[in-house]
């Protein structure tokens, strides 16, 4: 076995969390181009604006880190769902639902979002929505994903927590043989509720023996910094919980070494505003803070103006450990496939980039070493 640098390491199992970022000869991606999970893409649409590009985009086995299955319900579903429940949606149909997704910033984002999540009403509403994620996450080279949910919008609406978590966990309980993705429950806690609510729900989580591997920390940035939940995630790191925080999606750089100072977390979520900070940029890159950046999510909430103005390539060249996910796909306009498409289209993505993003998405999960090993050898490293 070789380690990640090319020396000979007989024997070894590679470090998965420290290893130096590939060559361009030890990414190797036409070894690793032989046996990828899905097929290729290939791109055909462009901004209107622009001509259709045709270029063949090669599937990489990848890490989603950064996915609130919340975010991963379809038009069609929505409608699907409200009928089931005999829920009447505030929309005539598809159309006018689809007329909705223009978003201005974060927050006429969230106010869709949560209305929204009024068609999940039972178990199996949880479970079909879950299951309908893993079969497109799949089909995009996801081959382990850490999912997001958002516990507190459902108990507040009257849905007990044990529905919510019961509905999606029963999918991926057997998400690895049903669908060849290893999952990882992640509850994330709403930051423009207080704190009190959010310690509540995790002791009820805790008290269920709840299959969650981590917290999270999502919705309106601005005006609720992580100082606000420093006993919240107190307590996880007590209860032997993984901790992530979204941090400088909207908010400014400073919230970024809050999460990291003040709520000990082990990943920032986008993170993308650390480039206005050079300081924290060379501290992030010193300490190989995983930063799960969502290129197609910025564009729509309008945190960049346009892709082609994203700082995904900037962090790149700095050294960060950056990967590419989804968010909330069925508002963005893709999936980490769509992602990826779209990086090269615009962006002129190389593949060497690309296989080191998918490196360091399978090195910055919560998967197990040998699954990492595993996964890392599909992208090929051996
Ligand atoms: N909840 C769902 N998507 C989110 C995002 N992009 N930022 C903050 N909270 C979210
Ligand atoms: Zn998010």
């Amino acid at each position: 076995m070789e380690t990640y640098d090319g020396a000979p390491e007989p024997g070894g199992a590679p470090a998965l969390s420290d290893a130096p970022l590939p060559t361009a000869e030890e990414a190797n991606p036409e070894h690793a181009a032989k046996d990828r999970p899905a097929e290729d893409q290939t791109v055909t649409e462009a901004a209107a604006d622009e001509p259709v590009v045709e270029q063949p985009v090669k599937l990489l086995p990848v890490a989603e880190l950064h996915l609130h299955i919340e975010g991963t319900l379809e038009p069609e579903l929505i409608f699907a769902l409200a009928e089931r429940n005999g829920i009447e949606l505030p929309y005539a149909d598809l159309d006018e639902l689809r007329a909705r997704y223009e978003f201005t910033d974060l927050q006429s984002f969230l106010d869709l979002y949560y209305a929204n999540m009024a068609v999940l009403q039972t178990e199996q509403d949880f479970a079909d929505m879950t299951r309908a994620y893993l079969e497109r996450a799949a089909a995009a080279g996801v081959r382990h994903a850490e999912i997001m949910m958002d516990p507190q919008a459902h108990v507040s609406r009257g849905i007990p927590l044990e529905t919510c978590v019961n509905g999606v966990a029963s999918v991926l309980a057997n998400s690895l043989a049903e669908f060849g993705v290893s999952t990882l429950l992640i509850a994330a806690f709403l930051r423009d509720l207080s704190e009190e609510s959010a310690l509540g729900v995790l002791e009820q989580l805790l008290a269920m023996n709840a299959p969650i591997a981590g917290i999270g920390l999502d919705s309106a940035e601005v005006g609720n910094p992580p100082a606000k939940f420093e006993r919240l995630f107190a307590r996880a790191k007590e209860a032997g919980l993984h901790r992530i925080a979204h941090a400088g999606e909207e908010g400014p750089p400073s919230y970024i070494i809050d999460a990291l100072e003040l709520l000990d977390v082990e990943r920032i979520d986008h993170g993308i505003r650390c480039m206005e900070d050079p300081d924290l940029v060379e501290h992030l890159v010193a300490e190989r803070v995983p930063l799960t950046v969502c290129p197609l999510s910025n564009v729509r909430l309008r945190a960049v103006d346009t892709l082609a103005e994203h700082p995904l390539p900037a962090m790149l060249a700095a050294g960060l450990n950056v990967s590419v996910n989804s968010d909330d796909p069925a508002y963005f306009g893709g999936y980490v496939d769509d992602n990826f498409v779209q990086l090269q289209t615009v962006l002129g993505l190389s593949e060497f980039d690309r296989v080191r993003l998918a490196s360091n998405s399978i090195r910055s999960s919560f998967a197990d070493d040998e699954r990492k090993t595993e996964l890392l050898a599909e992208l090929g490293y051996s």
